[in-house]
Formats: C-alpha cells, sequence, structure tokens
C-alpha cells in the first residue's frame, strides 16, 4: 500500500524533527508499506538527507512545465527537483487546478516528469457541484485523457482520485460511490492500470472503512500527514 504525504505549504527546518519517530515505526514494519513525503520545495533537500538509509520516499508538490532552465521567475523544473532528492511529483492537484491548470498544461507537466525519470501522483477528482449533476465519471474521462495525453508509456503514473469536495471537509465519499469513481479510472487502462489511491479527509477514523475497499491501492493524505502520530496510526490501522 502507498501512504503519499502532502504538507501542502506547511513546515519548517524544525518540523523535520517530527519524522524520527515515523522513521523508527517505519523500520519495525519494513516492505509492509510505501510511505512518501512530499514537504514544500525548501524542505526537499533536508529531508532527502534525513530520509537516507530508511525506507521512506520524497516527492515535490508541483512543477513548472519545462524541464529545461530559463527565465520562469519563482519557477521550479522536474529536473531541479530530482536533483535535490525527489522521485516523486504530484501534479494535477485540486489546489492547482483552481488556481489555474487547466488539463493541457498538466498533460506538459507530467511529460516533463516522466522525462527526468520522476514517478507522477497524477490527481483526478469532481466537484460538488459536478458530483451533484452525475457528471463524476465525465469529469474524470475528461482529466485522465486530456492529462495522459499521447503518453505511452505510463509506467511511472499514479492516479490520486481526490474528490474536491472531500479535501479538507472531512467528508469522503460512500464506499459504493468510490468504489464505483475507483474501477471506473481502472476501466480507462485497460490491463495494465496504474495504481490507484484516495485521497481526501483521510484520518484515523474513517481508515477502517476506507482500507475495506479493495481497489483502492494507497492513500493521499494532506491534514493528517503533517502529524505523526496520526500517519502512524492510519498506517498502522490499515494493517489491522
Ligand atoms: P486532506 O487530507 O487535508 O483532506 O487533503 C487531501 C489532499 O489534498 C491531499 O493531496
Amino acid at each position: 500500500m502507498f501512504f503519499i504525504a502532502n504538507w501542502k505549504m506547511f513546515g519548517d527546518l524544525r518540523t523535520l524533527n517530527s519524522l524520527d519517530n515515523v522513521i523508527k515505526f517505519s523500520k519495525t514494519n519494513k516492505n509492509k508499506f510505501k510511505l512518501i513525503y512530499c514537504p514544500p520545495n525548501t524542505l526537499i533537500r533536508p529531508m532527502s538527507k534525513r530520509l537516507k538509509n530508511s525506507n521512506l520516499e520524497v516527492g515535490a508538490q508541483n512543477c513548472h512545465e519545462n524541464d529545461d532552465y530559463g527565465a520562469f521567475t519563482g519557477q521550479v523544473n522536474s529536473r531541479m527537483l530530482k536533483n535535490v532528492g525527489a522521485k516523486y511529483v504530484i501534479l494535477g492537484h485540486s489546489e492547482n487546478r483552481k488556481a489555474g491548470e487547466n488539463d493541457n498544461l498538466i498533460n506538459l507537466k507530467i511529460k516533463s516528469a516522466i522525462k527526468v525519470d520522476l514517478k507522477v501522483i497524477f490527481c483526478v477528482g469532481e466537484t460538488l457541484k459536478e458530483k451533484k449533476n452525475k457528471k463524476t465519471t465525465q469529469v474524470l474521462k475528461k482529466q485522465i485523457e486530456k492529462g495522459l495525453q499521447s503518453i505511452k508509456n505510463k509506467s511511472k503514473i499514479i492516479i490520486a482520485y481526490e474528490p474536491v469536495w472531500s479535501i479538507g471537509t472531512g467528508l469522503i465519499p460512500k464506499s459504493e460511490d468510490l468504489i464505483k469513481s475507483v474501477l471506473f479510472i481502472r476501466s480507462r487502462f485497460g490491463r495494465k492500470s496504474p495504481k490507484i489511491l484516495y485521497g481526501g479527509s483521510v484520518n484515523s477514523d474513517n481508515i477502517n472503512q476506507l482500507k475495506n475497499i479493495k481497489s483502492i491501492d494507497g492513500f493521499l493524505i494532506g491534514g493528517a500527514s503533517q502529524d505523526p502520530k496520526k500517519i502512524i496510526d492510519i498506517i498502522k490501522k490499515t494493517y489491522i
């Protein structure tokens, strides 16, 4: 199972001390799960140093679509992220879609990440309005088709299904709806389906319900992932 910790715009150098308990925990439960921390860019290098010799990995939360260097003030490309220790990058997150990223831009970003050999956690999901209008599968189809357009080798792609209305709200989809969406996503890929994660308000209470959905390969966790106790609890409960 995958557990991806998306720290969003939280954390500073001191926060890295909180990882020690998680490292200890992961060493005693080796090979059972894959835990990937995606901190802000400022922490990628120090975090990857700290996680050296552990089985935890580091990823980034976004990148520029141009994998080469260039005059793009304030931007960071996939090559730079890889260079400081990132192995993964989250792309297409709804918080960035809301800030203006469209499917075509996300497609370019995914290509730039694959080019430098980063694994991509590609986020898809419907808004509340789209859900109410019964447009969920239509939205997922469009996001996947456009986001992955002309990408033949999808071996570096992990899909994260994150309904926008469940992010940071404490709400999660009904199990039957979640299964339906995950199976729909899987059906878009045929025999070589990528790993499919669920994200949106995952916590140590609702994990008991979520872990029973066998079609899910792991979780993308926001708020709860900044607290080492909570993330350990979520992982423990997944395996009990
Ligand atoms: P929360 O777990 O805080 O709802 O955030 C989910 C998310 O956006 C992960 O990418």
